[in-house]
């Protein structure tokens, strides 16, 4: 970065911090501005927590399963304790399942610890925080002087910075000029700041920039080009993956269900019957017999893949185990099924 970029962003964190004194969002799992003045400390389990679930997953639909977890699980000795079906399970519907495996394992490391880690170097080497949580947890709770840089703060930094290089080397440029700019003295409300700027302001799509507390520092603004950026490699599209996904409804509605195996997709995960998942639509193999019936699709899009299931259905006079479940105890492709079939 040269010398006018530094001049430029001279005031920057000041800007951001005045406009979050006056707009942060209320959000549960945040100490807001006038309670971190009055010096209330945040819990770090419950911004690890939050910060988990908040990956890949919207504001409004995190906050119904962080309710749930802080209520049902109140402190991390709490989570350690679980039984890992009932965590799987409350898990459900938010995705990208291996998250909760390490949730799991890492409120148990902290558990036996007895502390957590309160750096960004510690809490890296626990299961499932990478550099985003770490930044995030060292800043949030532990109020070290990190940066929690993800999707919205590299919009913001690309949109400010006009970057028109290659999209890697110039999220690395972003990390760094944002990490300079964390205020010592206030980094948890500087990368709550960002983050709601990010969420409220310099949206993806047609960003409010009447509004923006840093509007006059923004070069793409400058350009009148705000949504050109980030300018960012064309994405390659997802392949699809085709199967069967088999509904067997017992008596008193319980439903055939399976675990799924640790390892994989959805792994740990209580899952319905399915086939393979393969490009070439494959063979039906029922998994008892009966009178099935084929009654529509499913479609979901996973990480690396677009899933097309056929749904089947069938009912029997046995009793099937484990017995009824809700459609919301299960990841949201075999819910959709369910849904369908019932
Ligand atoms: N996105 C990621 N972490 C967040 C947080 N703590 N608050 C709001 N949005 C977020």
């Amino acid at each position: 970065m040269n010398m006018d970029e530094k001049l430029h962003f001279a005031d920057l964190s000041d800007r951001l911090l005045d406009w979050y004194a006056v707009s942060a969002r209320d959000l549960p799992w945040r100490i807001g501005p006038a309670d971190r003045a009055r010096g209330v400390k945040p819990d770090p389990y419950r911004v690890w927590l939050a910060e988990i679930m908040l990956q890949q997953t919207t504001v409004p639909h995190a906050t119904r399963y962080y309710l749930a977890f802080t209520q049902r699980w109140p402190k991390i000795e709490d989570l350690a304790a679980a039984q890992d079906e009932d965590v799987m399970a409350a898990w459900a519907g938010l995705g990208y399942y291996a998250r909760a495996r390490n949730l799991l394992k890492c409120a148990r490391e902290v558990a036996a610890l007895g502390a957590w880690p309160d750096t960004v170097e510690g809490l890296r080497k626990l299961p499932g925080i990478g550099p985003y949580t770490a930044g995030a947890v060292a800043a949030l709770a532990f109020g070290r002087r990190a940066a929690a840089v993800d999707g919205n703060v590299d919009r913001v930094f690309a949109r400010l910075m006009a970057l028109k290089g290659e999209w890697k080397l110039e999220k690395e440029r972003l990390k760094r000029e944002v990490e300079s700019l964390v205020p010592a003295d206030r980094p948890a409300e500087f990368a709550e700041a960002l983050m709601d700027l990010g969420a409220t302001i310099c949206t993806p799509k047609s960003p409010n920039c009447l509004l923006c507390p840093l509007r006059s520092l923004c070069a793409a603004q400058a350009e009148g080009a705000q949504e050109r950026y980030p300018i960012k490699p064309k994405k390659v599209p997802k392949p699809t993956r085709l199967g069967h996904v088999y509904v067997l409804f017992g008596r008193d509605r319980s439903v055939m269900t399976e675990r799924r195996p640790d390892k994989g997709l959805l792994g740990g995960m209580l899952g319905l019957p399915t086939s393979d998942w393969v490009s070439d639509l494959p063979e039906t193999d029922f998994p008892a017999a009966g009178a099935w019936e084929e009654i529509g699709e499913v479609r979901h899009v996973f990480t690396h893949f677009a899933l097309t299931l056929k749904v089947w259905r069938a009912e029997t006079a046995e009793p099937l185990t484990p017995g009824a479940v809700a459609a919301d105890g299960l990841p949201s492709v075999f819910a959709k099924a369910l849904k369908l079939a019932r």
